[in-house]
């Protein structure tokens, strides 16, 4: 009866042994390097033996901190003008007509086959480093392969809109989702 009484409690103690050793596997190392523009600085660090700082990821800037011209730029002069006048009632019967809403939706919680376009006017600040939301939108429609939305399927979304779509109803489509900005 003893000797049954010590093993349980051997078992146990070697239990709680193995929990906290998980437990502590599992927490998030202070130390631990991740690949980053600070990864130089943070490997000279550890080689120091010091603490390793880490940068918090610096905020994408929103849509509503660029200027007109910074929001278009680098889009065809004729798209620019169009979108002047763009008609977001128009942009709408377009997602509808063109099938873009088969796989895109406003909702951010439904599963579609493409990103969603809650907020895609923010989005679209940070996708591409270097090219305008404008710019980025009209591609995204235009040239669809010329780069992929991470986490989903390259080459599913028809490249044929720049052929069957008018300057106008890019530009409207441009427009219309530089407008959701749901986020901000
Ligand atoms: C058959 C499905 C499908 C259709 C139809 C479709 N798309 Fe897409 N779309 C996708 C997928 C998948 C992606 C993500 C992969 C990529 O970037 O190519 C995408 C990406 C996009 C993006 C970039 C989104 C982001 O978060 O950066 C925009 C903008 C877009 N589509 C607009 C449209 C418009 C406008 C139409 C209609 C004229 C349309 N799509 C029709 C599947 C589709």
């Amino acid at each position: 009866m003893k000797v049954k009484l010590q093993r349980r409690y051997l078992v146990l103690v070697a239990l709680l042994v193995m929990i906290a050793a998980v437990a502590t596997a599992c927490a998030p190392d202070p130390n631990e390097l991740i690949i980053s523009p600070q990864l130089g600085e943070q490997m000279a660090a550890r080689a120091a033996g010091q603490q390793i700082v880490r940068a918090e990821p610096t905020p994408l800037p929103l849509l509503s901190s660029l200027t007109p011209e910074q929001i278009v730029a680098g889009l065809p002069e004729d798209v620019i003008a169009a979108m002047a006048n763009a008609d977001l009632a128009h942009a709408e019967q377009l997602a509808l007509s063109n099938g873009c809403i088969g796989c895109h939706a406003l909702d951010p919680a439904m599963q579609m086959t493409g990103p969603t376009w809650y907020n895609i006017g923010n989005t679209a600040v940070g996708r591409v480093p270097g090219e305008s939301p404008g710019l980025y939108l009209y591609h995204s429609i235009a040239n669809p392969g010329l780069y992929s939305v991470p986490n989903y399927p390259a080459g599913v979304m028809p490249a044929t809109y720049v052929d069957t779509l008018s300057t106008q109803d890019m530009a409207d489509l441009v427009a219309y989702l530089l407008a959701q900005t749901q986020g901000q």
